[in-house]
């Protein structure tokens, strides 16, 4: 990348800009990702220093290329509610151009709760901070808005319209980091580019899906955030659905940003919404056992931890498949992963031999162990008898490396102006509506809340789940 840029995070004091904006920004200066000149603005509410700000990063104190890295490093301290911070922003930017002697692109990144955005998006306006500087400059002006995405069906339609009056289309990057991981991308490639999947991947011969998305940790210290969102909303809506519709959508008619974006946006159209008061019957909520007792958590929270569903798209392809779906923290393990399960028909040449009770299934480890593995049946040693076993690929083994960390791909592609791994408003839509259906469901109080252990899978319900339909979740 040649061109320099300024790129401004909104809440640089927060966890996203500690755990991976940062750290990625670091990581792609290493790589000489980056071009020569780049200024990186944190703004946020805290009194402090540049050299306060800098040295908050002290996991990278230690790296010898952490000095010059953060020689490009900027503060503005500011309330996100009031005019004089974005002020001096205006001067500060001004000075780089100046610096430059040019307009340079300019970046906001959003990484607030999202109370804040619509005060930003006012103040980025007034100040004409989203214009950029010099004639027609607002091409060169970019905005990076994090999930949530608003709340629900209407919050998103709002802030969609309050973007749409500040920004055109092609200047907003609405950031769902699963899009930029390696192994999320992966399955286009895994799906069209090996000819040997696709005739069979359809209702013919796909039984059910499954999608796990296991954390072992709890909220931490993100209980102001997590309490007021849920876990539906926090993975659900974005993450989850994504997942989904990489196994659910059809080959895209180019590999183009429009082409992908537009057969993502089809899948996640083709979701069946659950009946606010079928709910209780598809959705399974749960909250770990000591999620009262959290920091910033309020005692009578009946916020969820945990969520499983089962989903259908009626695509087509996939019409009558079950999918289903889990997700949650404080579970036993790390985990996300795909499974892909075959339908199992034991041919009747083994019908006295007995055939195992699973057949074919397809896993993809989104993380971590990166890769993909296929269970097959083989004969066993001896007798003549049938077992299932595994073929196994793991991309740290094949490949050295597991890939480019999500967060590096999301900032190279807003820096490239590249909107190929990011929702565009008519996906988000559609994810809103299928999951607001569910919200207003657990409104009319349909789906109990069930505690549960901490280091388990989530409460015995999300178990029946998916035994009442004769299967059971496949453990890795
Ligand atoms: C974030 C959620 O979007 O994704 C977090 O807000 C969650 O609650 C995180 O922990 C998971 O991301 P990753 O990349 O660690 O799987």
């Amino acid at each position: 990348m040649q061109s320099p840029f300024v790129l401004v995070i909104f809440g640089a004091t927060g966890d996203l800009a500690h755990k991976k904006l940062i750290p990625a920004l670091f990581a792609m200066y290493k790589q000489k990702q980056l071009p020569q000149d780049f200024f990186i603005v944190g703004f946020a509410r805290r009194d402090l220093q540049q050299e306060e700000f800098a040295a908050s990063f002290d996991l990278h104190q230690a790296d010898t290329q952490w000095s010059s890295f953060i020689k490009h490093l900027y503060y503005q301290q500011g309330s996100f509610g009031e005019e004089d911070g974005y002020q001096q922003l205006v001067k500060k930017l001004a000075q780089f151009d100046g610096q430059m002697g040019a307009c340079i692109t300019r970046v906001f990144y959003l990484a607030t709760p999202p109370e804040h955005y619509e005060h930003i998006l006012n103040f980025l306006k007034e100040t004409k901070l989203s214009e950029g500087c010099g004639q027609g400059s607002s091409k060169w002006t970019r905005i990076a808005i994090e999930k949530p995405f608003g709340k629900d069906l209407e919050t998103a339609k709002m802030l969609d319209n309050k973007l749409a009056q500040i920004f055109e289309e092609r200047q907003i990057f609405r950031v769902d980091h699963y899009l930029g991981k390696e192994t999320v991308q992966n399955m286009i490639v895994f799906r069209f580019a090996n000819s040997i999947f696709e005739p069979i991947w359809n209702n013919e011969y796909i039984d059910h899906v499954q999608i796990t998305l296991a954390e072992k940790s709890g909220i931490e210290k993100r209980g102001k955030f997590f309490d007021g969102v849920g876990i539906l909303r926090d993975v659900g809506q974005n993450h989850i659905l994504q997942l989904l519709a990489s196994v659910a959508m059809d080959m895209p008619k180019s590999f183009s940003k429009e082409g992908v974006r537009d057969a993502r946006c089809s899948a996640i159209q083709s979701l069946q919404c659950i009946d606010p008061k079928n709910v209780g019957n598809y959705v399974v909520r749960g909250q770990y056992d000591k999620y009262l007792l959290e920091q910033d958590v309020n005692p009578n929270s009946q916020t969820e931890t945990f969520v499983a569903f089962k989903a259908f798209v009626q695509n087509g392809r996939f019409d009558n498949v079950p999918f289903y779906v889990r997700a949650g923290k404080q579970m036993e393990k790390n985990e996300v992963t795909i499974s892909v399960v075959f339908k199992q028909t034991c041919h009747l040449l083994f019908k006295e031999i007995g055939c195992p009770e699973e057949g074919n299934i397809l896993t993809f480890r989104i993380q971590p162990d990166e890769g993909i593995s296929i269970q097959f049946i083989a004969k066993t040693p001896g007798e003549m008898g049938l077992g299932a076993t595994q073929m196994n690929f793991s991309y740290a083994q094949q490949f050295g490396t597991s890939g480019q960390d999500a967060y590096q791909k999301v900032l190279l592609d807003i820096f490239m102006g590249d909107q190929m791994l990011f929702n565009r408003s008519d996906e988000l839509e559609s994810s809103w509506q299928f999951i607001t259906n569910i919200l207003k469901g657990w409104e009319q109080d349909e789906g109990k809340l069930y505690k549960y252990k901490e280091g388990t899978w989530g409460p015995e319900k999300a178990q029946e789940l998916i035994e009442k339909d004769g299967r059971k979740w496949i453990e890795s």
